[in-house]
């Protein structure tokens, strides 16, 4: 379903972190048929070129630099070409992310680290990178941060990327609030489930897990690339831009379902209803 005009991304530069796989490469698309020029930074160089070949062949203006976020050194090297190339990149989209289940007591030090590492590290390399940029080019810029709706409640299982991933938030409301004053809006999309292979196979790898996960969302599906990207694309257009500070959830209503005292009764079958109601009498 195409909502959007031609073009309606001209003029936007935009770099994605993990652009090479999963919702990255999704959003770059997506952006890049609309007009947009497309920066993506990843560890892999082969899924970035792979990446990068689709991208040219639909006729986007494509750019890749092989990059570890977790690195400011390398950072700062990918955001130079990227300079270089484009004159200038005016949106980030820190998309990239590391996760898996595990309970908790059995990861190492260094799980922590490579997922905190990954989420949060790099997403504060790469802002802090650009944003200073900004500031000092008294340019605008637009920076979007994709977390998780257990990023505000945190999760069991998976730990590591509920501390990255809630840091994100905080990092996004903080720099809305402080960054404001200089153009720069941060905006975090908290989604649900959004299969991806990168995700699910982490994060579902049974079909028990899958089922329940899926059991706890109200529309009773996941959501689909495609609409993140959609999202993705009316927040990165100037259509909206006094948005700034806001966590949008696309979770099919999932957060809600989780906190609701009593909704857990949807597993009442209509025969239980009436016993229930004639208990009451
Ligand atoms: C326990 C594990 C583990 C597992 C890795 N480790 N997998 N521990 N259970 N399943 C440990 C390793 O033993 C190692 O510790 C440490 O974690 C780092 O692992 P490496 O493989 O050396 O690290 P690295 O190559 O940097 O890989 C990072 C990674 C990997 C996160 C582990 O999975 C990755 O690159 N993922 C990127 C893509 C991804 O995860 N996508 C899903 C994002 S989905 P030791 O001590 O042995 O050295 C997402 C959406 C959330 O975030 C929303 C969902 C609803």
């Amino acid at each position: 379903m195409d909502i959007f005009r031609d073009k309606i991304l001209e003029g936007k530069k935009v770099l994605i972190s993990g652009g090479g796989t999963g919702l990255g490469r999704e959003i770059g698309i997506g952006i890049g048929r609309l007009g947009a020029k497309v920066a993506i930074v990843g560890r892999r160089e082969d899924v970035l070129k792979e990446t990068i070949d689709d991208m040219h062949d639909l006729g986007i203006d494509a750019i890749y630099s092989r990059c570890d976020i977790r690195d400011a050194e390398q950072v700062k090297n990918s955001v130079n070409y990227f300079l270089e190339q484009f004159g200038e990149i005016n949106t980030l989209v820190n998309n990239a992310a590391g996760n898996f289940i595990s309970k908790t007591e059995s990861l190492s030090l260094n799980a922590f680290n490579s997922i905190i590492g990954i989420v949060l590290l790099g997403t504060i390399n790469l802002t802090m990178d650009l944003g200073k940029r900004w500031i000092e080019k008294k340019q605008r810029g637009t920076v979007i941060n994709i977390s998780t709706i257990y990023g505000t409640t945190g999760s069991a299982y998976v730990v590591p990327s509920a501390v990255g991933k809630s840091g994100v938030l905080a990092l996004t409301k903080s720099l809305a609030a402080e960054w404001g004053k200089y153009g720069i809006r941060h905006i975090a999309i908290a989604p649900g489930i959004v299969p991806t292979e990168g995700a699910m196979s982490r994060l579902a790898p049974t079909k028990e897990i899958s089922d329940s996960l899926l059991n706890r969302v109200p529309l009773g599906t996941f959501g689909t690339p495609q609409e993140l990207v959609n999202l993705a694309i009316f927040l990165i257009s100037d259509a909206c831009t006094y948005i700034n500070g806001d966590i949008i959830k696309y979770d099919g209503g999932e957060s809600l379902w989780l906190a609701g005292q009593f909704n857990f009764l949807d597993m009442l079958t209509d025969e239980e209803w009436r016993s229930i109601r004639e208990l009451k009498k």
